[in-house]
């Protein structure tokens, strides 16, 4: 065969891979971390997709129902915990994060997948995003229906996960929820819906595009900082500063900040009604956390929109923070990792306004 066209099928089979993510000998190596969740979940009929039991399954089984993975990556797989994640706790991250640091530091490694509950995933996958310190890929993903169930939705979105974590243009964006196709950042997505597979939404700003045949097509990328642009460090984290979430409703008073202090909270993450909004006695009652020198962040129960800096709240001369569009859950956590570094409100304003 004359060289040139030898030298042409050669280049026609490196397109052909590159277009599959494949390279020419290698899978990516992908590192299943598995926390538990209704992925890993169980119950005695096949037609019980409520009431069964999470956690149940060890990652071996959780991988071993999805044949197909052996032919996109080599997993190495680890149980990190075996929870419902309604038991997960800031303690459970700080392991978590190093955890992921240390397996992105091995240069074999493409990316990680960490297999966690649904009910607190957003909450696991936004501290992982404001603190992993690598661009690899990290992906969470779970499942609302448990392994045992017909339709089990735990296997797709597991081998769209391990899928997205093996390839380069995952890269970068920080950490990504995988459900139900959508590709989602950690920052803007909350679970919706109590039992629907579609449950993982971004409201303020949909998802960052989606897994097709294993590939990703991504139509947006996430304007805040995260994990190597911002100024936390898990690494040197025993523990996380206690900070407390408030809700505000018709009738609601002072009695919450009462308790939240006497617990010993550094931090108050206020779920007000509205734009933030604070009736009076709760209003005066955080003011006098914050004169000892408690934190006090105004964020919003609805569930998305913007909590506006001084609307309607006097935030400069009270000394509060304002949430931005971060849910109360997620305020609470840039919120406790913001006083591992300072305790200075327009410091941490200034984190709010960029994570
Ligand atoms: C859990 O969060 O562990 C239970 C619920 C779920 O995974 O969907």
């Amino acid at each position: 065969m004359p060289t040139a066209l030898r030298l042409l099928l050669a280049l026609l089979l490196l397109f052909a891979m590159l277009g599959t993510g494949l390279s020419a000998d290698k899978k990516p190596l992908v590192v299943v971390l598995a926390t538990g969740g209704t992925i890993a979940g169980g119950a005695d009929s096949d037609t019980t997709t409520i009431g069964y039991k999470a956690a149940v399954f060890g990652v071996d089984r959780v991988l071993a129902s999805v044949p197909a993975l052996a032919k996109v990556a080599d997993i190495r797989a680890e149980q990190v915990f075996q929870l419902a994640s309604e038991n997960m706790t800031p303690a459970h991250w700080l392991i978590l994060g190093k955890r992921v640091n240390q397996a992105l530091k091995d240069p074999a490694v493409s990316g990680v997948v960490i297999t966690h509950g649904t009910d607190t995933l957003e909450e696991t996958a936004y501290f992982l995003h404001l603190t992993v310190k690598s661009d690899k890929p990290v992906v969470l993903t779970g499942s609302m229906r448990p392994a045992t169930a017909i339709s089990a939705d735990g296997p797709l979105n597991l081998y769209n996960a391990v899928c997205l974590a093996g390839t380069a243009e995952a890269r970068g964006k920080g950490v990504l929820i995988l459900m139900n196709d959508a590709i989602l950042s950690a920052r803007d997505t909350t679970k919706t819906n109590t039992f629907a597979t579609d449950t993982f939404r971004a409201p303020d700003s949909g998802p960052l595009g989606f897994m097709q045949l294993g590939r990703p097509l991504f139509y947006r990328l996430p304007a805040r900082a995260h994990t190597l642009a911002t100024e936390f460090a898990v690494d040197a984290l025993t523990a996380l500063p206690q900070v407390e979430i408030l809700y505000g409703y018709a009738g609601s008073n002072a009695s919450q900040v009462t308790s939240a202090l006497a617990a010993g909270a550094k931090g108050i993450v206020n779920a007000g009604t509205g734009n933030g909004s604070l009736p009076d006695g709760t209003k005066a009652a955080l003011a006098q956390a914050r004169a000892r020198g408690v934190l006090v962040v105004r964020s919003s129960r609805t569930g998305s929109g913007v909590v506006t800096r001084n609307g309607g709240v006097d935030d400069d001369a009270l000394g509060f923070v304002a949430a931005d569009n971060l849910t109360p859950q997620k305020a609470r956590i840039l919120l406790a990792l913001a006083l591992t570094v300072t305790s200075d409100p327009l410091r941490i304003q200034r984190m709010f306004d960029t994570y």
